[in-house]
């Protein structure tokens, strides 16, 4: 097997990477040399990064996180400064951290409407606002996480699909905006992926219609892998994804062809 080195030298922040998707994003490019720091809330998940990237670090790999959430405005500002501060530059932001919460429509709150938005699209968009004048100087990149729930819509999901939605609409507005400056802004749109918020999501559709559920979401078929998402955020981030920007890249198995 070839081994990769792209991200040697390279400063990425993954939040989320404290768990499911964004832990194997950050596993993923630790092993290809990158300096990665993971943002989370999840300070346990975080932790054990630490044990799964000490064997797989190779050509100057290392991992540090910081615990805080990105849906705080001065959390995000601190974090990113001290990032720059310590490491001297940022050259990749990878946005996973997002959180999926479930409800008939009707039944919905404005506060759970409101919480799959703070987190997946305004956390998003914090982090990508802060980042932003330290990728300019690096040339650097971003790649945010949407979801096949924006692209198709998923029962039971309207705020969490609009949140993803918003995503989408944002990394397109970003990769024009900042064409100029060399900044590429792509997404990577995953379908079900075994990951804990995967698994929990039984549990929160109680009491809902799960059989629509499933024909829609077609969830009888077999999940993907964080590994299988995590490539593709490494392709997109890396110089493989050069010649790339402004694209929402579908990672479904091909389920919502
Ligand atoms: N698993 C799937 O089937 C699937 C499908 C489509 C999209 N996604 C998206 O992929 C991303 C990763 O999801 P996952 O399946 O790995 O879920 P996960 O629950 O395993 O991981 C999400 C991580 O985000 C962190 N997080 C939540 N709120 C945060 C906040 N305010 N600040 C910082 N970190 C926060 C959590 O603590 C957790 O570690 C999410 O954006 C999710 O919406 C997942």
């Amino acid at each position: 097997m070839t081994v990769l080195s792209r991200f040697s030298n390279k400063v990425v922040i993954v939040t989320g990477g404290g768990s499911g998707i964004g832990q194997a994003v950050v596993r993923r490019v630790v092993s290809e040399g990158g300096i990665v720091i993971a943002i989370d809330v999840n300070e346990t998940g975080l932790k054990a990064g630490v044990k799964q990237t000490e064997k797989i670090a190779a050509a100057g790999g290392r991992y540090s996180f910081k615990v805080g959430s990105i849906s705080d405005e001065e959390t995000v500002k601190k974090i990113i400064q001290e990032v720059v501060d310590q490491e001297g530059r940022l050259d990749v932001l990878i946005n996973v951290a997002g959180i999926l919460r479930s409800s008939k429509f009707t039944e919905t709150s404005l506060e759970e409407f409101m919480e799959p938005i703070t987190v997946n699209l305004v956390g998003t968009f914090l982090t990508c606002r802060e980042a932003m004048p330290h990728l300019i100087k690096t040339k650097g990149n971003i790649v945010n996480c949407a979801s096949t729930s924006a692209r198709f819509g998923h029962p039971y999901m309207a705020g969490y699909s609009a949140s993803k939605g918003g995503v989408e609409a944002m990394t397109k507005a970003l990769s024009w905006e900042y064409m100029k400056e060399g900044v590429r802004v792509n997404a990577v749109c995953p379908g079900g992926i075994s990951t804990p918020m995967k698994e929990s999501q039984g549990e929160r559709m109680g009491g809902l219609d799960q059989s629509l559920f499933a024909h829609l979401m077609r969830i009888d078929y077999t999940c993907g892998e964080p590994d299988h998402v995590a490539a593709v955020f490494a392709m997109l981030a890396s110089a493989d994804g050069s010649f790339m920007t402004g694209e929402i890249v579908k990672v479904d198995g091909g389920v919502h062809n």
